[in-house]
């Protein structure tokens, strides 16, 4: 893949992000074009309330995002959310789709439509297997909260034994022993958050309670870190970049009870320049956030250049009512378009 790297700038050839919450409304009209402008494409999920479970519903949802991102060189590439769909729908779907959301119901934002037993979504990934339809998983049990993606794992290798052709996309891994699950089955998968690389629960809860780094999964032990790490850096081919940008207004996040999620979105191309340089990897960037995805999923985004610059950027302390990962802080790389633009 052609990109240029030296210690000034970087050229990505079509970033992409593989799992992305938009929302809806004026949240998406915030939120959207900050992707579009960093991104050549990503993976929409479809937890809105009520879920995108129907095409009617996701083509709607399409357009309001191409709305939203009116004139960007960016392709959302849609999910359905999980439930017991037929072949009939799942086949009607299969052009506007690139795979289906499961939540285990309850796990986490707007999931309660979700899967009650496993089991039961057996004769729909059946389908999805033989149509090719790739299933995408937030990997949690309801069980103690440090466990949960552990307790999860016996189920992902149980699917992917189960169901060989089937493409399993483990989402958001945070433990040493999902990147090691990787290399038990073929068709594993995962994508890794930019939080998850650098966060431990520490940094959540060590202190001074931190809000707006609480998400689902949360971040673990230091030594799961680093294990998503050495995959991202590598990267290990299964894997690829998925923010999980999952943005909630200020007023649903520095409250009694605080909404799950981390808003990166704007910030995760800068950052993951800034972590790949001091790891000496940044000649392998593109392929976390671009090659690997497009072998996996096999699809070709538009082409888009995205240039960084090495030169300081303070990361803004809002965009529209929502704190983004990293506000006002410094990082040391930041997108050549922002140059050009007044603020956020
Ligand atoms: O932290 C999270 N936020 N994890 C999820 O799985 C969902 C997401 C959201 O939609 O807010
Ligand atoms: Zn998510």
């Amino acid at each position: 893949m052609e990109h240029l790297v030296n210690t000034h700038e970087i050229v990505l050839t079509s970033p992409l992000d593989m799992h992305i919450h938009f929302r809806e409304g004026a949240m998406l009209r915030v939120v959207a074009p900050l992707s579009a402008e960093a991104f050549a494409g990503g993976v929409i999920m479809p937890n809105l309330t009520p879920p995108v479970d129907g095409l009617d519903r996701l083509l709607q949802y399409r357009t309001e995002i191409d709305e939203a991102i009116a004139g960007a060189i960016f392709a959302p590439y849609m999910t359905l959310f999980f439930r017991a769909y037929d072949e009939v729908e799942l086949r009607a779907a299969r052009p506007h789709i690139i795979g289906v959301k499961l939540y285990p119901a309850g796990v986490t934002t707007n999931s309660e439509a979700g899967v009650q037993r496993i089991r039961d979504a057996e004769p729909t990934l059946a389908i999805m297997e033989e149509l090719g339809i790739p299933l995408l998983v937030h990997g949690e049990t309801s069980g103690f909260v440090l466990d949960r993606e552990r307790e999860f794992l016996s189920i992902y290798a149980r699917l992917a034994q189960r169901f060989p052709r089937l493409t399993i996309v483990m989402e958001h891994i945070t433990t040493r022993d999902a990147v090691a699950l990787l290399d038990e089955y073929p068709n594993l998968y995962a994508t890794i958050t930019l939080h998850h690389l650098q966060l431990t629960l520490d940094d959540v809860a060590g202190g001074l309670l931190q809000p707006h780094l609480f998400c689902k999964p949360i971040a673990k032990r230091p030594e799961d870190r680093d294990a998503l790490l050495r995959a991202a850096l590598a990267p290990h081919p299964r894997v690829m970049f998925g923010s999980d940008s999952a943005p909630h207004p200020v007023s649903a996040k520095e409250a009694a009870g605080c909404a799950a999620g981390v808003f990166t979105a704007p910030v995760a191309l800068p950052l993951l320049a800034e972590m790949f340089e001091q790891h000496d990897a940044l000649d392998r960037l593109q392929t976390f956030v671009s090659d690997n995805a497009r072998r996996i999923y096999g699809v070709t985004p538009p082409e888009k250049k995205v240039l960084l610059w090495r030169e300081p950027w303070q990361v803004p302390a809002r965009y529209g009512d929502v704190t983004p990962y990293y506000a006002g802080r410094t990082v040391a790389w930041q997108l050549a378009q922002r140059q050009s633009r007044a603020g956020p």
